[in-house]
């Protein structure tokens, strides 16, 4: 079992988790779902065999969206939705809901991620590309955007997980409606909420169990879904529910509300956003002081807080690094599988350990290969 506050059970040294997703949990989340998990609530049952109409189940889940308004200062003319699906779904949910009338939705292209959302999108509406970094290999966040007048909405994914770029602010589009895809960023930093028009981000990265998807909407967007689109993945039909239209992921749900709890003890979004900064910069600093072994191809202003990805000059050595990586306790640090290299996920629960481990180990790799340079 990959544990952080575990000893590795063959090196007897510490142990991290990498992997972009699903990606590190706070070890006391889990230790309290541990503790609760055949007594939830003093109800003498597990949270899993509790009915979600139930008076206990559904004042949990109230509390959840709560502790969510508050942490992220989500105004109340936003309606907080827990779907199923995961965010893939959510690629075709935003056309079937958001469309309405307009049959052109305009889509920001940076990377991976956001290229298979333009591909599911382009399946119910004519997508036109606002903007693009394609042309110089994803290595940054566009700079000018041409957004149409008269389209649905304008889609962004504020971080590109494969990649590791990153915008560092929320974007301003006036009135059109800026939809962003947060899977990997989500409550990584305060957000401007008031600048979209909806939020969607897949549990797996800084949120809890994969399949629960958190939606964050505007209300006056809610009502224009396409006549096709299935009841449960009706944003309005959802709203009104409750987002209890049918069984909701209860223990998902649960999971991420000791999540939202947890962050709010460590100092709230602040200090995420201080915490993912620092620990990125870290990273950054040591491929750039060895740059004659490591590379990162991304121009350092749209650098990824949250997934640092980077390459090792000589690639044939990359193996290497994984499977040395590996035994010093350092997990999932494989890139993408489309985009290769080295790729170190640190999510809210990554400690600053996790980050000197892998920091110590890069600088020894290099030393110890860079004759093969
Ligand atoms: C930015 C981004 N969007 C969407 C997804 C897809 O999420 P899911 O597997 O929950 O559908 C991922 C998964 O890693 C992601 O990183």
């Amino acid at each position: 079992m990959v544990r952080h506050f575990l000893p590795d059970p063959v090196m007897d040294n510490p142990s991290y988790n990498f992997a972009a997703g699903p990606g590190v949990m706070p070890a006391a989340v889990l230790e309290q779902a541990q503790k609760e998990f055949l007594n939830w609530n003093k109800s003498g049952m597990s949270l899993l065999e509790t009915p979600f109409s139930g008076a206990s189940f559904k004042k949990l889940f109230q509390e959840v969206r709560d502790n969510l308004r508050q942490l992220l200062a989500i105004p109340d003319d936003y309606q907080i939705l827990f779907m199923h699906g995961g965010a893939s779904a959510q690629f075709s949910l935003v056309p079937l809901n958001l469309l309405g009338k307009h049959v052109k939705a305009d889509y920001v292209e940076t990377g991976y991620w956001s290229a298979k959302t333009m591909r599911e999108a382009g399946r119910y509406c004519q997508v036109r590309v606002a903007a693009s970094s394609a042309d110089t290999g994803f290595d940054s966040m566009p700079n000018t955007w041409q957004i149409a007048p008269q389209t649905a909405y304008c889609h962004i994914t504020s971080n590109e997980t494969a990649n590791g770029v990153q915008f560092h602010h929320d974007p301003d589009t006036g009135d059109i409606p800026l939809i962003a895809d947060m899977t990997s960023d989500f409550l990584s930093r305060p957000v401007e909420i008031s600048r979209y028009g909806l939020i969607y981000a897949g549990a797996q990265k800084n949120i809890g169990p994969a399949g629960l998807t958190v939606v964050i909407v505007r209300k006056d967007l809610l009502g224009h879904a396409h006549a096709a689109t299935p009841s449960v993945f009706n944003y309005c039909l959802q709203a009104e529910a409750d987002s209890m239209l049918n069984t909701p992921l209860t223990f998902a749900v649960y999971l991420a509300g000791l999540v939202f709890r947890w962050i709010e003890s460590q100092g709230g979004l602040e200090m995420m956003a201080q915490n993912s900064f620092r620990r990125s910069a870290r990273l950054y600093q040591v491929i750039d002081d060895n740059n004659d072994f490591y590379c990162c191809r991304v121009q350092p202003a749209h650098r990824s807080y949250m997934n640092v990805c980077f390459n090792l000059v000589n690639e044939a050595l990359t193996e290497k690094f994984l499977a040395e990586a590996e035994i010093s306790g350092l997990h999932h640090l494989k890139g993408h599988p489309m985009v290769g290299g080295i790729r170190a996920s640190i999510y809210n629960a990554m400690p600053d350990e996790g980050v000197e481990a892998l920091m110590l180990f890069m600088r020894h790799f290099a030393e110890n290969y860079r004759s093969y340079v």
